[in-house]
């Protein structure tokens, strides 16, 4: 049976970890050319190491999503020296639980962080890599969230909600702009999912997880390979009509 990603070449942000890491094992095995990016550098590698040691393809180069003009540079370096790119997956993220009635410093450090990464980094990788997406009537796939939708009652904070939020408007409004191009773009909303993301704050506060699975119908937390399907199929030609959705992959969190 013919692979379903066959002749692509994916870049997926965030891939040294947790999600990231996932898809991007996961678009390899159905046949991609991975770019792995993050802004841990060693952890890329291995990531890419461990690809290629299963038979894959994939290069890796540090990048920091927040900063603009480097993202143009690594564009400019994978399409010569991998090639054009078909496939972005936005995922590169970071979470802070802090509300809004803090220490003003801390309260407006949240802010600019989170903004800067998890929202202003995905309009900076697109922006980036536009011209070869369009090209080659590409996919994109961003991660967003069940706050997406709603804020949680588990400690999070405003910032992320936002984030999170703009990521599918700006998935909405991307779809609509790019469709005559070919051009597909869609969503992820994972719901809790057990990664390094929330790996200290499910120590300190073993209620956070428990909390999360008592609002989950399926009754359990996610793990990263939960996601791997779902931005398999929105990547591929099994999503062939399908753009500026987002497809929840939370255990059906939003639905109670
Ligand atoms: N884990 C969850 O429960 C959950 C739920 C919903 C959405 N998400 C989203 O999924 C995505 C991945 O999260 P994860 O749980 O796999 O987290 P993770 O911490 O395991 O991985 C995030 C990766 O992003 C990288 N990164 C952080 N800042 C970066 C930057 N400025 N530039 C480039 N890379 C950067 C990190 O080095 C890390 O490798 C995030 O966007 C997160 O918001 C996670």
């Amino acid at each position: 049976m013919p692979r379903l990603l066959e002749s692509h070449i994916a870049v997926v942000t965030g891939s040294g970890s947790g999600i990231g890491r996932a898809i991007a094992l996961g678009y390899a095995r159905e046949g991609a050319r991975l770019v792995l990016l993050d802004i841990n550098e060693k952890a890329a590698a291995e990531a890419a190491r461990e690809i290629g040691d299963a038979g894959g393809k994939a290069e890796s180069f540090a990048l920091d999503v927040t900063r603009r003009e480097d993202c143009v540079a690594v564009a400019k370096q994978v399409a010569d020296k991998v090639g054009p790119v078909s496939i972005l997956v936005n995922n590169a993220g970071i979470a802070r639980r802090n509300g809004m009635t803090g220490a003003a410093e801390a309260v407006i450090k949240d802010w600019e962080d989170v903004i800067a990464i998890n929202l202003t980094g995905v309009f900076n990788v697109t922006h980036a890599f536009l011209a070869t997406l369009r090209a080659a009537r590409g996919r994109i796939v961003n991660i967003g969230s069940i706050q997406s939708f709603v804020h949680v009652r588990t400690p999070s904070s405003p910032a992320y909600t936002a984030a999170k939020h703009g990521v599918l408007g700006f998935t909405r409004a991307l779809a609509a702009e790019l469709g005559k191009d070919g051009v597909r773009v869609n969503a992820i909303g994972p719901g809790f999912i057990e990664t390094p993301l929330n790996a200290a704050a499910r120590a300190n506060n073993p209620e956070l997880a428990k909390t999360f699975v008592a609002h989950t119908p399926l009754g359990r937390a996610g793990t990263a390979e939960d996601i791997v399907g779902p931005a398999i199929f929105l990547a591929s030609d099994l999503s062939s009509f399908v753009t500026g959705s987002i497809v929840m992959a939370d255990g059906g969190y939003r639905t109670i």
